[in-house]
């Protein structure tokens, strides 16, 4: 969703990270896939107290007080959504509002559980790391794993009349979501693995193999039960760019407190450099 009008640059972040989130709602295998695996822990939840870690609509808050919790914290920092959270929670006791970012929330309680999606579609380009800054310990969080995986294509086997050869090669160096591919791929190759309390690891690197086109996409699990992928969790795209190399090295950094972005490299020999 793009925003048309002029907002002050003081006032875009709000609106942007509103509407950029709304879009996710969409998504109903997420949501049912997450309502699905709350249910499968339920045992962790009822009568427990939980957090919601950036509640934005606070469909999950809801969820877990269906399930029994005791007490939720819906923490969300975005003023439009804690707008519409205020409203929707108004006569409900057992949900506490939290204003502002997670990593500040110092609950007075201990935290049996709790849930986020802090996923970006390279893994580690949204919020994750807002998980490892906590200043309280949960007893659970869910989900607790994630992957980045990877795999080479040929071009020609997405058959795509806008991103021919010639397309493709200006956009060397850059990673592009949507336009291709169109169907689920299989993603042989993991290149991260995340796990809460454990952080953010390479995975090993693998020789690419012959294609033009390498696609990155997500899977996100608890303990062992596969909760989402992408594409097939549309709120995930695959995330995809030019094969320019025998190897690549994908980063993250911190380009400002919280904020962080991906960049990828190649390298043309097999030993990496
Ligand atoms: C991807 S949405 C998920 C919303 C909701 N948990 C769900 O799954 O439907 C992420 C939400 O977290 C909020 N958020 C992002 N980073 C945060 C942080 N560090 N602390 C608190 N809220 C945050 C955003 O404003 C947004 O509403």
């Amino acid at each position: 969703m793009d925003i048309y009008s002029y907002i002050p640059d003081e006032e875009y972040p709000k609106y942007d990270g509103f509407l950029s989130f709304l879009g996710m709602y969409e998504d109903h295998r997420r949501i049912t896939n997450y309502r699905r695996g709350l249910k499968r822990f339920r045992h962790l939840i009822k009568k427990k107290v939980a957090v919601e870690a950036g509640a934005g609509f606070g469909i999950f808050t809801e969820y877990m007080l269906k399930l029994g919790a005791s007490r939720v914290y819906a923490v969300e920092e975005n003023e439009l959504m804690l707008k519409l959270l205020k409203k929707k929670f108004a006569n409900e006791p057992r949900v506490k509002i939290v204003e502002g970012l997670i990593e500040d929330f110092e609950p007075d309680e201990e935290i049996d559980f709790l849930v986020h999606d802090f996923w970006g579609s390279l893994l580690y380009d949204e919020n994750l790391i807002s998980l490892e800054r906590l200043k309280f310990k949960p007893k659970v969080v869910f989900p607790d794993r994630g992957e980045l995986r990877y795999g080479v294509f040929k071009l020609e086997a997405f058959n795509d009349k806008i991103v021919t050869p010639e397309v493709l090669n200006l956009l060397e160096g850059v990673l592009v979501s949507d336009l291709i591919p169109t169907r689920e791929l299989p993603l042989k190759n993991v290149a991260y693995r995340w796990k809460f309390g454990r952080g953010l690891k390479k995975a090993k690197d693998a020789l690419l193999e012959d294609g033009e086109v390498l696609v990155f996409g997500i899977k996100i699990l608890h303990g062992t039960d596969e909760i989402c992928r992408s594409h097939y969790c549309y709120n995930w795209p695959y995330i995809w760019t030019k094969r320019v190399g025998k190897r690549f090295d994908l980063t993250f950094w911190e380009r400002e407190p919280g904020y962080i972005e991906p960049k990828i490299k190649f390298f043309e020999t097999e030993s990496g450099s």
